[in-house]
């Protein structure tokens, strides 16, 4: 099942629910929660990890959702993982994460392209599950 979610609001988000191929500023992110699948828009330049929360689909788990590092890079704890035309990590921590095949840090993913994002309900933070 696919879900179409909205934006949040946000000035670098857009309002619109589809992407225009046209518009090379405008991009699609597909969005596994583990149960469906979310569709958001965004424009180029948009901050991943804001726009899973602004859409109420979080790359946290229960116990980071409070305690993570707020998109500095540092706690590790914002992972998801990207399939398909993925964009290449400029923070070292994600480019360990993408060499070594961890998931990559939404909170260091800006939007230059169509993504399609896999959340990890399950995931192991800080070596236990979460
Ligand atoms: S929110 Fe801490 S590394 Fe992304």
């Amino acid at each position: 099942m696919i879900g179409i979610t909205g934006t949040g609001g946000d000035p670098d988000v857009s309002s619109h629910q589809h992407s225009e191929s046209s518009d090379a500023t405008r991009h699609t992110v597909r969005v596994h929660d583990g149960t469906e699948w979310h569709v958001l828009t965004c424009r180029t330049g948009a901050n991943l990890r804001m726009l899973l929360l602004r859409n109420d689909l979080s790359p946290y788990v229960r116990l980071t959702e409070s305690v993570n590092c707020g998109g500095r890079g540092l706690c590790a704890t914002c992972g998801v993982r990207l399939e398909g035309d993925i964009p290449d990590p400029e923070h070292w921590h994600d480019r360990a994460a993408a060499r070594f095949s961890y998931p990559r840090l939404s909170c260091q993913i800006t939007v230059d392209r169509d993504l399609t994002v896999r959340l990890l309900p399950d995931k192991r933070i800080w070596g236990k599950r979460a």
